[in-house]
């Protein structure tokens, strides 16, 4: 790779503005391991100049939180794996619950959970501006110290705080939480996986999920709910399921022997008891005073309790899962790139069944 002087890739307004947002500084080597050679200026959100197009790749930029409409899709400069890194050709992407309140900031700015957002992820727009942290997809070449992976292997992954899966390309250290691509999943399908399914195996985890348990899942037709009522089932729990009346059949469907309808009755007034209730909307929409519904011992967790652990263990895990027929993805819709803001819109209701997939 060549290193451009500093001025030569910047237009005439910005040359003074080399801390300008819409462009970052990046070293430029002389060749691997042999010193820097300069620093190279690229843009990180806009079209690119036209001796770069050349390696253009779409993303959905995001620019400055807000509504929908701030993610446009646009030109960027493809990325370049370091020597850890996979570059991953991206298929699908999932628009998740986390990404629509990452876009919309929709936390008090000032609250201690706003703050430590504000704080990893930029106060007044993201300093990544390529959201998005599920996608399924194919390496298409690694880094020289990259060992798990190969390219042509088909992968998909949470990429936390790093974001990055609106766009065709991103690179990720190996150490992130990729895992092989179940082999009977579409990448469409592969996409729906991981979000729900690491959150909710963490909070079944937490709670020590047993066989026997009597377990509710409130939200059960959510991304969340609906990976945990699979999910507590497979671990041997008798499932109880709540969601609207539109979506009581198939959450049966997952495995729920019992369905209720929280628009005509409000589980916490039956008699039953339960070992484990899992709030899987989160306390912000649905704060759950359901003591009483609880045995003795019985546990009430709820998806917003703390930062869910996520790692590529649980990834395999989900692998195996899948592979024991015990997990299917639920797909509520599918977008092209170029209809993020409509996905995001949807989102934003909060009212999908399962999850959301874009494809590139
Ligand atoms: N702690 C963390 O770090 C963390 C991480 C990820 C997510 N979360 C939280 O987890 C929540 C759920 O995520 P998700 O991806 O599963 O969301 P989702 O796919 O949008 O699903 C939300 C579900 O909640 C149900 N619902 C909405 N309002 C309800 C209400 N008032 N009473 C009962 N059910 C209601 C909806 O079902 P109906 O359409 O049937 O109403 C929908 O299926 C998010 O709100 C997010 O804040 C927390």
């Amino acid at each position: 790779m060549v290193g451009l002087p500093i001025a030569a890739n910047i237009p005439l307004e910005h040359r003074r503005s080399v801390l300008c947002p819409q462009y970052r500084r990046v070293k430029v080597w002389r060749s691997e391991g042999k010193g820097l050679c300069a620093w190279r200026v690229e843009r990180t959100d806009g079209p690119l100049a036209g001796h770069r197009r050349r390696n253009a790749i779409k993303a959905a930029i995001c620019r400055a939180y807000g509504p929908p409409e701030v993610l446009q899709v646009c030109d960027i400069q493809q990325p370049v794996p370091k020597h850890h890194e996979v570059s991953i050709k991206i298929h699908t992407a999932a628009v998740t619950a986390s990404d629509a309140i990452v876009r919309g900031f929709k936390l008090a700015r000032w609250s201690p959970m706003g703050l430590g957002m504000g704080l990893a992820l930029g106060f007044t727009r993201p300093r990544n501006p390529i959201l998005g942290n599920i996608l399924a997809g194919e390496v298409e070449a690694v880094g020289r110290h990259v060992s798990r992976f190969r390219v042509g292997d088909q992968v998909y992954a949470f990429t936390m705080l790093r974001f990055g899966a609106y766009a065709e390309y991103t690179c990720l250290p190996e150490s992130v939480v990729i895992a092989s691509k179940p082999q009977n999943l579409s990448f469409e399908e592969a996409a729906a996986i991981p979000y729900g399914g690491l959150i909710a195996l963490h909070f079944l985890r937490k709670a020590r999920v047993a066989a026997g348990q009597k377990v509710l899942i409130y939200g059960a037709s959510g991304a969340i709910g609906s990976t945990a009522v699979q999910l507590a089932r497979y671990f041997g729990a008798d499932v109880t399921g709540v969601c609207s009346t539109a979506n009581m059949a198939w959450v049966q469907a997952l495995g729920a022997e019992t369905v209720i309808d929280y628009t005509q009755e409000d589980f916490t007034k039956r008699d039953e008891r339960y070992d484990l209730i899992l709030n899987a909307v989160g306390k912000r929409k649905a704060r759950l005073a359901c003591q009483r519904s609880l045995t003795p011992q019985g546990k009430h967790v709820t998806v917003d309790d703390g930062n869910p652990k996520i790692r590529t263990e649980g990834l395999l895990c989900l692998n195996e899962v899948i592979g024991a027929g015990k997990l299917k993805p639920v797909i509520d819709r599918v977008y092209p790139l170029d209809q993020i803001a409509e996905a995001h819109r949807y989102v934003d209701q909060g009212h999908k069944k399962g999850n959301v997939v874009i494809t590139m």
